[in-house]
């Protein structure tokens, strides 16, 4: 393709207004986040109807800022791409009816993007020789899942969590042991330097499967925590936190081993909020050396929620010729 495709991404789908415009599926020229997470904070967690009323005010400055930064304008881009599944479906229609608009007046093309599918996507703009197939550990929020993605548009599940994601786990006993909202990021700072080894947790491993479950993990830290409160203790911060996540990251990492050692790709990246988390990152780091296979991941900003992964997810349906009518709904449960 000679002449540059400027995808304008769109991305609203939990706490984050998001919009960026991308060249090539690749290149970032603006990124523009307007993040919740401050406001949420209060409550421990994100609320739908706040959230989504703050993406009405927040949608369509942040798109102007997007195009600004980048220095373009509407007339420039070649293709309009929004998250609609999954995620709040409140906070979804804000970004999607801001998109639908946009496509409508300017005559631009309209191309609906999985978030999950972004998240994976993020990859793209880190590396740029970065190419399928590969086998993406996809970790966020709401989502645990080792992907094998054959194409940019191609991909298939090969294990998820049977009950809580590993940000639901970690941002869960982040807030019992007082650290607030968001917990995943202030849990990564409390158990640097801590001793992974210092507390132990149960868990169920799925037998002949890349299946995982955190529930037990969780249920054995909140355990242990009673346990403490009971006898008037308090855990060791940093060793408590530092062991959680290891113990986390431990099960993530395993199961991705077993992906790479069932098809033969020896390649890995990481996705979702959750691959911004330290012990997970040294884990797989140490764990690819030993066992001599690749590892990307995204940037620590474009690991969490952002509209240039959505860009570039975008781009490559867009270039394989997807394109959606201004009918297209939100689908809170969509799947990959
Ligand atoms: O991908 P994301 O921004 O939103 C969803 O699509 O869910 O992921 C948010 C999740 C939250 O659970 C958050 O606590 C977690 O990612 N997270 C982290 C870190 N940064 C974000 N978890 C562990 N360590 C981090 N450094
Ligand atoms: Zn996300």
């Amino acid at each position: 393709m000679d002449k540059d495709v400027l995808i304008l991404g769109i991305e609203s789908s939990c706490d984050e207004t998001a919009c960026a415009v991308v060249k090539n599926g690749r290149v970032i020229l603006s990124n523009i986040i307007a993040s919740q997470a401050d406001f949420h904070e209060r409550y421990g967690g994100v609320v739908p109807e706040i959230a989504s009323r703050m993406h009405v005010d927040a949608v369509y400055p942040t798109v102007r800022d997007a195009l600004d930064k980048a220095g373009v304008t509407l007339d420039d881009i070649d293709a309009i791409a929004v998250t609609y599944g999954p995620g709040l479906v409140g906070a979804l229609l804000v970004g999607l009816s801001c998109a639908k608009g946009l496509a409508y007046a300017s005559g631009k093309p309209l191309v609906g993007v999985n978030h999950m599918h972004g998240h994976i996507a993020a990859n793209y703009l880190c590396h740029s020789d970065l190419e399928p197939p590969f086998i993406c550990l996809s970790v966020s929020g709401g989502h645990s899942e080792i992907v094998l993605v054959s194409d940019y548009s191609e991909m298939k599940i090969l294990g998820a969590t049977r009950d809580d994601a590993a940000g639901e786990a970690i941002d869960k006993i982040a807030r019992v042991i007082g650290l607030g909202y968001p917990g995943g990021p202030k849990m990564d700072k409390a158990g640097r330097g801590g001793d992974i080894n210092a507390y132990k947790f149960s868990h169920t491993h799925m037998k002949d499967s890349l299946d995982f479950s955190f529930s037990g993990i969780k249920t054995s830290a909140l355990n242990q925590l009673n346990d403490l409160k009971m006898k008037g203790e308090a855990p060791v911060l940093a060793d408590f936190a530092a062991s959680y996540q290891y113990h986390i990251a431990s099960e993530l990492v395993r199961n991705t081993v077993s992906a790479v050692n069932d098809t033969g790709i020896r390649k890995v990246c990481l996705a979702g909020g959750v691959s911004a988390n330290s012990f997970l990152r040294d884990l797989i780091d140490k764990t690819a050396k030993k066992e001599k296979f690749e590892v990307f991941y995204p940037d620590l900003k474009l690991c969490t929620d952002n509209g240039a992964m959505i860009a570039a997810a975008g781009y490559y349906e867009y270039i394989r010729g997807v394109r959606h009518g201004i009918d297209l709904n939100a689908v809170p449960s969509l799947s990959l």
